[in-house]
């Protein structure tokens, strides 16, 4: 955990502790949990928490599992109230919060049943009202909630408690955001599918909880942290709210810290080290800031923004910004394999060996050509050895009406041909005919609809070139047996990235999920290929191995980031429109991310051309479009 000083702290309004990852801040959140209960037991005493779900809590409850089987930690003296449960969804529904909590949580530690406690989701309407007053004065009965672990939407809701949710909102029925409704939408496949309504406590009701723990990970929750714990208390954020109480703290990773003032502009809270990346941040930001090109920055612009110290280090604006632009200059190619019999002194990638053997991962079918399909295309105009990994089929998030229309085209090929198709066809409809819209999937339909996205990946990957003999589907065991917010990882997915190296043995390995949620697909992928290249470090390519980030649909990267740009002709730009479109099944599902609720599509044409106007304002050459990517450092 970082340790910042009191003057870094001074735009924070909640205590807020940072750590390297969600595995130390979980750690850390779960040991205090620990001593909490143990205290009270040895007082004899009962312990109230609050609970939440979502993805962000997961990890933290996989750590009290450990330490109840590992160490003892009893759950006995525990009573528990969760924030929130969708309205209308039976506790046994695969999506619902009893169901969530129970297999999360509940089924693995000794907690006693009639401790536990969730809104009732099934509540007749003409009886919410009561239901919600009881749920308080339970609360209070048990004496209030001693700590209470919250995580936090992007829309500034803490439980349910959307937007406009005053301070003193109590236990009650809510309609859900737009927002949350289509971050809840791959959940259900669908965002016509996520309920329109929840029971949640209120701001008032967790306002009252002795202590609060908000928990975060990833870069999607940077921003509406910054507001909530840097901005004013108000009614459209409510988990600014969170400002007023004695004792909350934040424990948020790396990524999702990356808006707070001591890490966004790091010289406006005291002196810094101007190390050679916070230096083009520096520059860029000003530069951003004047909607001045970087050439045209003065010593002025630098003195008047607070950058006095950054003169004196680097001599003078002209100096500067010289070295600036070189250094942006020299992050756009149009050869990302390198290229060949040039100098590649000032290039993001060595010239040699001229044909790389180059190793994309995409989390889910459609990550990486939303991230890189015009590069993946230049990478096979440019005579690569390309291949290309779909690590999940992406199956979960195959709505149902799409499993029927693949249905229903197979039908008219086995009628115009009259051939035998497997009986599968005909259980398959049957199931849709009469599930429910969020019933779970059988083994046979979850197949199915994976085959229905592995026949999109395909047919997009042909637009852009590839060689379909390339492109493999290694359906990681995690994702196979999991569910979207509660995967878990083993060996065995690992040990099949190991043998991907092993064979490919690559120049190159593009991927994404840096800073993704750890607990989403990417955010999985991402650590599972960085351990098993951890373990490929002895083999001969590995130290000549490159590996690039190709940005996410959750945050396209920033100019001062970017280690290489590929800029995208209009056609090329068309070209990859056209391989995205191929991925239909998943229309209305993208998150919206900033203001932007258009299909995934629009979102990364979007951020390609934003990316080009960003590099043509700070003075760079004019494009259509551009592909951002960052290096990952990989030396010891
Ligand atoms: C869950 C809850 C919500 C979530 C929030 C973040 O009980 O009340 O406020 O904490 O929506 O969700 P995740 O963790 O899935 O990003």
């Amino acid at each position: 955990m970082d340790s910042p000083s009191v003057e870094a702290e001074q735009f924070e309004r909640i205590k807020t502790s940072v750590f390297r990852n969600s595995d130390e801040a979980v750690r850390d959140v779960a040991a205090s949990i620990s001593n909490l209960i143990r205290r009270r037991q040895s007082e004899r005493k009962n312990v109230v928490l609050g609970l939440a779900t979502g993805s962000t809590p997961v990890k933290l409850y996989q750590e009290l599992i450990r330490l109840h089987l590992q160490e003892g930690l009893p759950f006995a003296n525990v009573i528990s109230f969760n924030l929130d449960e969708y309205y209308g969804l039976p506790p046994e529904h695969p999506e619902s919060y009893h169901r969530f909590m129970a297999v999360q949580l509940f089924q693995h530690v000794n907690i006693l049943p009639e401790n536990v406690h969730l809104p009732d989701g099934m509540v007749d309407r003409s009886k919410v009202f009561e239901f919600c007053l009881n749920y308080e004065r339970r609360i209070r009965d048990a004496g209030g909630i001693d700590l209470q672990i919250l995580g936090i939407g992007r829309t500034g809701h803490i439980g349910f408690n959307e937007p406009g949710s005053g301070i003193d909102s109590r236990t009650r029925m809510v309609a859900l955001d737009r927002i949350t409704r289509r971050d809840a939408a791959r959940d259900f496949r669908g965002e016509a599918n996520v309920p329109e309504h929840a029971i949640t406590m209120g701001v008032g009701t967790i306002l009252e909880a002795r202590e609060i723990q908000l928990l975060a990970w990833g870069d999607s929750k940077a921003g509406i942290l910054r507001i909530a714990i840097e901005g004013e208390q108000v009614d459209s954020v409510p988990a600014s709210y969170l400002q007023r109480h004695p004792n909350c703290t934040c424990a948020i990773d790396n990524a999702a810290a990356a808006a707070l003032t001591r890490f966004k502009t790091p010289w406006r809270v005291g002196p810094v080290a101007w190390e050679p990346s916070l230096i083009r941040k520096a520059v860029v930001w000003v530069a951003s800031e004047l909607k001045k090109p970087v050439l045209r920055l003065r010593d002025e612009d630098y003195a008047e923004n607070g950058l006095t110290s950054l003169l004196v280090e680097t001599g003078s604006a002209y100096r500067l910004n010289l070295r600036i632009f070189n250094e942006l200059q020299h992050t756009i190619t149009g050869w990302p394999g390198g290229k060949p019999n040039s100098d590649d002194s000032n290039r993001p990638v060595p010239a040699e060996p001229a044909q790389k053997r180059v190793l994309v991962f995409g989390p889910e079918p459609l990550d990486a050509e939303i991230g890189m399909g015009g590069t993946l295309n230049r990478l096979v105009n440019h005579g690569h050895d390309l291949t290309f990994v779909y690590v999940t089929s992406g199956n979960l998030s195959v709505p149902d009406n799409e499993a029927r229309v693949a249905i229903s085209l197979l039908n008219e090929i086995r009628l115009a041909q009259s051939e035998q198709i497997p009986k599968l066809l005909e259980s398959l409809a049957a199931e849709l005919g009469t599930k429910a819209a969020y019933d779970e999937d059988s083994a046979a339909l979850r197949q199915f609809k994976g085959l229905i996205r592995k026949a999109e990946a395909r047919a997009a990957c042909q637009i852009l070139g590839l060689d379909l003999n390339k492109v493999d589907f290694v359906d990681l065991p995690f994702y196979e047996t999991g569910r979207y917010r509660q995967f878990q990882t083993t060996e065995a997915d690992t040990q099949r990235i190991l043998g991907l190296f092993k064979t490919v043995r690559p120049h190159q390995v593009y991927l994404t999920g840096s800073g993704a949620d750890p607990s989403s697909v990417a955010g999985i992928v991402y650590r599972v290929v960085m351990a098993a290249f951890a373990r490929s470090r002895t083999e001969d390519w590995a130290a000549g191995c490159q590996f690039w980030l190709y940005a996410s649909s959750d945050r396209a990267w920033l100019s001062h980031e970017i280690d290489m740009a590929v800029p995208l002709s209009p056609a090329e730009l068309t070209l990859k429109l056209e391989c995205l479109y191929h991925h239909r099944s998943q229309r209305n599902q993208t998150p919206f991310i900033e203001h932007d609720s258009g299909e995934s599509w629009q979102q990364a044409e979007n951020a390609n051309r934003a990316t080009a106007h960003e590099y043509d304002k700070l003075g760079m050459a004019e494009y259509e479009a551009i592909e951002a990517f960052r290096r990952v450092k990989t030396d010891r």
